[in-house]
């Protein structure tokens, strides 16, 4: 009888090696290697390395949906430094507390720069349910997090912060292409100066469009589901600190905010009930 306990015992600890690659804690001991992602607590969203296309296997660290097949990425880090397909990526936690992308030489490609000196043993990077990726100091503290750092997606809960006093702060910033990441020429920001919140698009250096956040639903939107299943909303904060929120209540269907590489900004919503399709949410001026 006891004899036939052992195999047993060899079966569920190679099991829950298996798992550990579907964690959402990446530490200095575990670090994050190219085939390897990591998974929110709630299994909403990935994090890890992607290829743009089967001819384009350059590799880039992102974070995209989860639950959809078709991989949808709301967050690239290197998107202007890709790692050569040939390489292959690691990204792990330095004595500084700093997260470092790097390729098969050691090769920074991408990294935060969080100021800490010290600590880097007890930090953790972790990947949140909301979609956000944190770098948490053994205190608890978020000393640097991907929601601070969009690149052409807002997602619900992330706090855009778009202008603090006169300075524009935070800009959307659309992929090249459907199939590139790398920085496009379309950008997405508030104009600082205009007391009603008035969006600027930008091609390059040239205004492309001029609009405004039009209160609190969509412009022409026919979120008929859910009265208020899509809000956003902008707050101004201490110190002139204007920052937008998409807020989405539970049960709604996945929602994002997107700078297409074409220039529109639309709200996306990713599942199919009874809502209208992609809108723009922009009256041009
Ligand atoms: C993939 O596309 C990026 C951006 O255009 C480019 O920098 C990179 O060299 C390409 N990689 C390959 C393998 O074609
Ligand atoms: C990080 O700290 C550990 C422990 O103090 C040390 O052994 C290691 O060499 C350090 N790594 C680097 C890259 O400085
Ligand atoms: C928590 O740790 C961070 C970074 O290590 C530090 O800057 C911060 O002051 C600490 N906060 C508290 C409340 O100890
Ligand atoms: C954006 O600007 C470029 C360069 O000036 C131009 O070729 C392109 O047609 C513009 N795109 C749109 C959609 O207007
Ligand atoms: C988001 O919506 C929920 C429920 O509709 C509400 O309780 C919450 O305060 C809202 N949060 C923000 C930031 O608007």
């Amino acid at each position: 009888m006891a004899a036939s306990c052992v195999p047993i015992f060899i079966v569920l600890l190679f099991l829950s090696s298996f798992c550990k690659s579907d964690d959402d804690t990446l530490t200095q001991a575990k670090p994050l290697f190219s085939s390897d992602k990591l998974v929110s607590k709630g299994g909403d969203f990935a994090l890890g390395f992607f290829s743009p296309t089967s001819s384009n296997t350059s590799l880039y660290l992102g974070v995209w949906y989860n639950t959809i097949p078709a991989r949808t990425v709301v967050w690239v880090a290197n998107r202007d430094s890709p790692i050569a397909a040939s390489s292959s990526a690691t990204l792990a936690i330095t004595n500084s507390s700093d997260l470092v992308l790097s390729d098969a030489q050691g090769l920074a490609s991408w990294a935060t720069k969080t100021n800490i000196v010290a600590g880097g043993a007890g930090t953790a990077a972790v990947l949140l349910d909301t979609g956000n990726f944190v770098l948490r100091s053994p205190n608890g503290t978020y000393i640097w997090q991907s929601f601070d750092h969009p690149t052409d997606t807002l997602i619900p809960s992330m706090k855009f912060v778009a202008s603090y006093g006169a300075q524009v702060v935070g800009r959307l910033i659309a992929w090249k292409s459907s199939d590139d990441p790398s920085s496009g020429d379309f950008s997405c920001g508030l104009d600082p100066t205009s007391p009603a919140l008035q969006m600027l698009i930008r091609n390059g250096s040239k205004l492309y469009y001029r609009g405004v956040w039009n209160g609190a639903t969509v412009s022409g939107g026919t979120y008929s589901s859910n009265d208020d299943s899509i809000v956003y909303q902008v707050n101004v904060g201490q110190g002139g600190e204007v920052s937008l929120t998409l807020n989405v209540s539970d049960g709604s269907p996945l929602t994002r905010i997107v700078l297409e590489h074409t220039g529109a900004l639309t709200i996306v919503p990713l599942s199919a009930i009874a809502i209208a399709p992609v809108q723009h949410m922009l009256i041009a001026v």
